[in-house]
């Protein structure tokens, strides 16, 4: 997979592309990331990228013109643009599953006041990280690349990624590693049994129970098997 970055901030990427899993990822060729100076495509002297609000107010709004070149300059019939808005979809597990499909991704990151309101006919979908304002789209094109990255082949182990909460509906089991004993805080003895179709119920179990206790929500959509009602049903008895 590509993931192309149209930023006013491209060094903000350093970081981000040079450590970790992130890092692996492209050196093993699983992606490449490229990251777009949009100040490139202002034709100003001064390369200015923004002007002041039509009617007034505070701020500066990044110019259609400017955005549309440079859209236009890095996109193909293959791209899949996404802006990086507080307005648009938000963000989701679900939707790094659907977004890693993609062989290519375009970024659009805004800053300052945002965009001008005609730039939206320009890409294929808003995304939001969720309902609060940064001041640039440069931290939430991060979140979502992270989150598509991890899940694309060969990037981390597949087993890694499909547990993680959200993933199959529900929180993560509880995880543990040595120390056996810390405190006086143990390790639940099962996960030491060795007894692998016990270990399964009881992360199924404690999976259930995390979500049940502190994203209930998420049981509405859960496909439940036979089991896991009975489950839930146990789970409800011991936590009254
Ligand atoms: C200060 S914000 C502009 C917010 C805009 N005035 C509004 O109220 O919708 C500047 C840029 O940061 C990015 N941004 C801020 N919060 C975000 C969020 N929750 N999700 C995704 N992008 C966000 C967007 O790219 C946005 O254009």
């Amino acid at each position: 997979m590509k993931i192309k970055i149209l930023t006013l901030f491209p060094d903000m990427f350093k970081g981000f592309i040079n450590e970790s899993i992130i890092k692996r990822a492209i050196e093993k060729g699983v992606c490449e990331i490229e990251c777009i100076d949009i100040r490139d495509y202002s034709l100003e002297k001064h390369h200015h990228v923004d002007d002041t609000p039509c009617g007034g107010g505070a701020g500066m709004i990044l110019a259609v013109d400017v955005v549309v070149r440079a859209l236009r300059a890095n996109t193909n019939s293959n791209s899949h643009i996404i802006m990086m808005t507080p307005q648009g979809e938000r963000y989701s597990q679900k939707k790094a599953y659907t977004l890693r499909e993609y062989d290519e991704i375009v970024i659009l990151c805004g800053h300052y006041e945002g965009f001008d309101e005609r730039i939206r006919s320009f890409v294929d979908e808003e995304i939001s990280i969720g309902d609060f304002v940064l001041t640039g789209g440069e931290i939430p094109a991060m979140a979502i690349s992270d989150s598509i990255i991890r899940l694309l082949d060969n990037a981390i182990k597949e087993e890694s990624h499909e547990d993680d909460s959200f993933s199959n509906g529900l929180l993560e089991y509880p995880q543990y590693t040595r120390p056996i004993d810390f405190e006086g805080m143990k390790v639940p003895d099962v996960l030491l049994s060795g007894n692998h179709k016990e270990i399964a119920k009881y992360r199924k179990k404690e999976a259930l129970r995390k979500t049940y206790k502190k994203r209930p929500e998420l049981l509405d959509n859960y496909e439940f098997s036979k089991e896991d009602k009975l489950l839930l049903e146990e789970i409800i008895k011991e936590e009254k």
